[in-house]
């Protein structure tokens, strides 16, 4: 895939200890309560799969699967709900996973949406943080890597549907996204 990648941004090892670290926080953190970790489809599926697996306490895991790019490289400001979680998170913790925070609409509008139906709490776990073009304020518990204004690709995040299967975070090439 060396057409569309620029460079690499995070590397496999970088990722690889930033998920470690975040897996102990979380276990410590959330030791003796009842947890469901929601992860938010379709990106946030790669660092979920990572992450699980270096939580050391039972969970409960579901998916929310929600859309607000579509095919283009901005976002629309729309979320869409297009599948809700299973779980009843009534009484329970809950930690939202995904991969990146970028303007913060998407998970400002699932926590909104979460909180409504009786949780302990609501919090967030996102792999990548792009915290220049944020337009909605959102908390983030544990935070794995800042990047810069880029557009990115790999690990869970796709431009037009492809390049999730990427395992680096990498810059896509200009030429790909403004042609
Ligand atoms: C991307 C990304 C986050 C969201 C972040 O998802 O995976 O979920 O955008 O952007 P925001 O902070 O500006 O809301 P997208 O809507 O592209 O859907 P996908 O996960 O299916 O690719
Ligand atoms: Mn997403
Ligand atoms: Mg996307």
């Amino acid at each position: 895939m060396d057409d569309v990648v620029e460079r690499v941004l995070i590397t496999k090892a970088e990722l690889d200890r930033q998920v470690e670290e975040l897996g102990s926080r979380i276990s410590r953190d959330y030791e003796g309560e009842e947890l469901v970790i929601i992860g938010v489809l379709k990106g946030g599926f790669i660092f979920l799969a990572d992450l699980a697996r270096k939580i050391s306490i039972p969970v409960d895991l579901d998916f929310i699967s929600v859309s607000s790019y579509g095919d283009s490289s901005k976002s629309s400001g729309v979320v869409k709900i297009i599948k809700d979680v299973d779980i009843n998170i009534s009484g329970k913790h809950v930690l939202i996973v995904e991969d990146i925070i970028d303007t913060g609409l998407t998970l400002n509008h699932l926590v909104e949406l979460l909180k409504t139906r009786g949780p302990l709490s609501v919090e967030i776990c996102a792999a990548l943080d792009k915290p220049s073009r944020r337009k909605a304020e959102v908390q983030v518990k544990y935070k794995g890597i800042e990047i810069p204004d880029e557009f990115v690709i790999g690990y869970g995040l796709d431009y037009a549907g492809k390049y999730r299967n990427i395992p680096e975070v990498c810059i896509l090439k200009k030429e790909i996204y403004q042609k």
